[in-house]
């Protein structure tokens, strides 16, 4: 294995940057070359190269977003865009593709491996819901920006004595939502994995004020609602008069936390590590703080689960 590329893709996440870097150095360290491929799959359809060294990846393990840019690339998901992917492949010469991103991005990377081109896959989004590692890259940072996001508002909600409802990203995962709730103490938390009845949240919330509670919070994950829908809802069911708040794509931003630069760290070492023990068509996790290569179909194929005493945790710590 002599030279390989690397790519982001699909919506970027803090530590990707760090990945880049441990990948490359890791990989040069090994005795290879290695060139990035800019914008995702997209990059590598158009040949839109950069070569990477020691130096060019220094000075970012701490910043968010992704050096080589990603995207969202339709044209890869077609078998002609893989073939001609693979092509492209062949042209630059490279014996390897490490890939960091969702499982969508993954996808792509699988479609490879199965045309006889060797993969190795890195979870890198702030869904964290990829299954074969306990945590994604970003996951951990996101959490973060939510937390410091929510405790604002909580400011602002117990002066006024408002009742507000925070949408946090997620997809159609709710592990974000729920690690930002027990995080920030919230009342209540709604996640697409487990059905929300609006009587028993309204009951709650009467039994909130009731108790002179100065405010409330909900944090509803995008997959569930908008929360402006459920704005909507309550004031219809229970008269409530909520404020939202839709945190959005800041929540993409910002410098990794030190969970994530080292987990980016790990994950990218130990994409090489696999190559070079010819680990092919997987993706490598953390589980269980052992670094774990796993076949890069299990990322979709099995569901994580999403803990669900977290959610009665929520329940009874925000009586
Ligand atoms: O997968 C990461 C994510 O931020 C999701 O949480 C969100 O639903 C989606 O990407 C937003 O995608 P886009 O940046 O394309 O709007």
């Amino acid at each position: 294995m002599k030279r390989i590329g690397i790519l982001t893709s699909g919506g970027d996440a803090p530590g990707m940057n760090a990945a880049i870097r441990s990948v490359t150095r890791t990989a040069i360290y090994n005795g290879m070359e290695v060139i990035g491929f800019r914008r995702g799959y997209e990059g590598l359809l158009e040949g839109d190269v950069i070569p990477l060294s020691v130096s060019s990846v220094g000075g970012i393990v701490h910043r968010g977003g992704t050096i080589l840019r990603t995207a969202r690339c339709e044209r890869f998901t077609k078998p002609e865009g893989v073939r001609e992917g693979l092509q492209r492949l062949k042209e630059y010469d490279i014996d390897a593709l490490v890939v960091i991103g969702g499982d969508g991005s993954f996808h792509g990377a699988y479609e490879l491996h199965k045309l006889g081109f060797p993969v190795v896959g890195i979870p890198g989004t702030i869904d964290n819901d990829i299954a074969g590692t306990d945590c994604t890259i970003g996951f951990d940072t996101a959490c973060n920006t939510a937390l410091q996001c929510i405790e604002k508002l909580r400011d602002t909600a117990s002066s006024h004595e408002r009742l507000f409802l925070v949408e946090v990203m997620g997809r159609n995962a709710g592990f974000l939502a729920l690690e930002a709730a027990v995080a920030a103490g919230a009342e209540y938390a709604m996640v697409p994995e487990v059905p929300f009845d609006l009587d028993l949240l309204c009951k709650k919330l009467r039994y909130a004020k009731e108790r002179g509670k100065s405010h409330s919070l909900i944090i509803v994950a995008e997959g569930v609602m908008p929360a402006s829908e459920l704005q909507s809802l309550l004031k219809d069911t229970g008269g409530y008069d909520a404020r939202i708040t839709v945190l959005g794509h800041i929540q993409r931003g910002g410098s990794p936390s030190s969970f994530d630069a080292v987990l980016a760290s790990r994950l990218g070492a130990g994409a090489i590590d696999a190559l070079i023990r010819g680990e092919f068509g997987t993706m490598v996790g953390r589980i269980n703080g052992e670094i774990v290569a796993s076949p890069i179909q299990v990322s979709w194929e099995q569901k994580k689960k999403l803990d669900t005493g977290m959610m009665e945790l929520v329940e009874i710590l925000g009586i």
